[in-house]
């Protein structure tokens, strides 16, 4: 059992839809516990900087206000890392702020990366701590789904519909380019439900040959557009990615692989005119639909019930249709989760007729 008074909760990590629904899981559940509930702001900064910045969260000034059906991060959150030369001297800010703050336990709501290294900051202190998946990328190891990646898809697959009655118009390819960093799920699964004709993903090679070629099918039949997604972690024909900027850790921001696709594409093939949509950070925030507050309620819950039995470094996941629980290092041993090329989604698209690379 448990000695949990003061419990922190914090987002890390881009965010998504549904976050809001996993805090007011977690500060109704905690708070039927008799605990204190520390609502963390802006991430590990706002128990790594000082002066730390919280909010007390009760079930009367969270959970009863709009808040739990909005997407964004009502307390903030940062998508920018950790160095790995400043983690012992971050680790050392995190102790002390615990401390300040009087914590017994976290919940970090993140993908894989922030769990990782929240988790890692707490193994210096007494603090316990759980983890809540969520990311528009479904990447996380272990848990099949991930809060906000449902959201994101219908995002995109809206998207879609209102990009095809424009491509209709005009007798355009439009190229529709999704978020997702190295996996496909993403642009894969908005393919599907948004009928799309094409679609490019970093885990399985392709040519533009073979696009053009599909396109040229499609003008055969008798209609004059078509619709192409492609994922931002898609390299060109060459290997490269593409990416124009930073974050602050300097990893590569990808962006610009519909741009190069669509050049590619006309000037080997005239009849369809390409247009790109860069979908950008209108994915991470669409109305959380009912399957991300679903999720997002049975994860608070189960953070929680885990938290009371005495469990530490676990992260909560969604796995053989019920909740469950890993140990937060065997999740991050596994590494980020690409969409398997033997999917019945993969399969899905070929028997649709859809153009998905070169599938061995
Ligand atoms: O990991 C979530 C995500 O939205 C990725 O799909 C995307 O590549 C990245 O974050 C964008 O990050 P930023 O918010 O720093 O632009």
């Amino acid at each position: 059992m448990t000695n949990i008074k003061r419990l922190g909760v914090l987002t890390s990590g881009g965010d998504c839809a549904g976050l809001n629904a996993i805090i007011r899981s977690v500060v109704n559940s905690a708070t039927q516990k008799g605990w204190e509930v520390y609502g963390i702001k802006n991430g590990t900064d706002g128990i790594t900087e000082n002066p730390h910045a919280y909010e007390i969260l009760t079930v009367d000034n969270f959970s009863t206000t709009p808040w739990p059906r909005l997407s964004g991060s009502y307390l903030g959150s940062l998508n920018k890392g950790v160095k790995m030369d400043s983690l012992e001297e971050m680790t050392r800010r995190f102790a002390q702020g615990v401390k300040d703050l009087n914590l017994d336990a976290i919940v970090v709501i993140g993908g894989d990366g922030s769990m990782n290294i929240v988790s890692n900051y707490c193994k210096g202190t007494d603090v316990k701590v759980v983890g809540i998946p969520k990311t528009i990328d479904n990447d996380t190891p272990i848990t099949e789904s991930s809060v906000g990646f449902d959201t994101a898809c219908q995002v995109c697959t809206d998207a879609i519909d209102s990009l095809e009655l424009t491509a209709r118009s005009h007798n355009r390819a439009l190229i529709v380019e999704v978020m997702g960093r190295d996996a496909g799920h993403l642009a894969l699964h908005s393919a599907l439900a948004g009928f799309a004709d094409v679609c490019i993903i970093p885990e399985i090679s392709y040519s533009i040959d073979s696009i053009v070629k599909k396109l040229k099918e499609i003008k055969a039949t008798g209609r004059n557009h078509a619709i192409i997604v492609v994922s931002e972690g898609v390299k060109t024909e060459k290997g490269g990615h593409i990416s124009h900027k930073e974050n602050l850790v300097g990893e590569a921001v990808y962006g610009g692989v519909g741009e190069y696709l669509s050049a590619e594409i006309n000037s080997r093939y005239k009849e369809f005119q390409t247009r790109v949509t860069t979908l950008g950070h209108i994915q991470r925030s669409g109305h959380p639909t009912a399957s991300d507050r679903l999720l997002g309620s049975l994860f608070g819950a189960k953070a929680i019930d885990l938290l009371a039995s005495g469990e530490n470094h676990k992260m909560v996941v969604w796995k053989n249709g019920k909740v469950d629980s890993f140990k937060i290092d065997d999740v991050v041993k596994e590494g980020t989760t690409l969409l398997n090329v033997n999917s019945d989604y993969v399969k899905a698209a070929e028997a649709v007729g859809m153009y998905i690379g070169e599938v061995k």
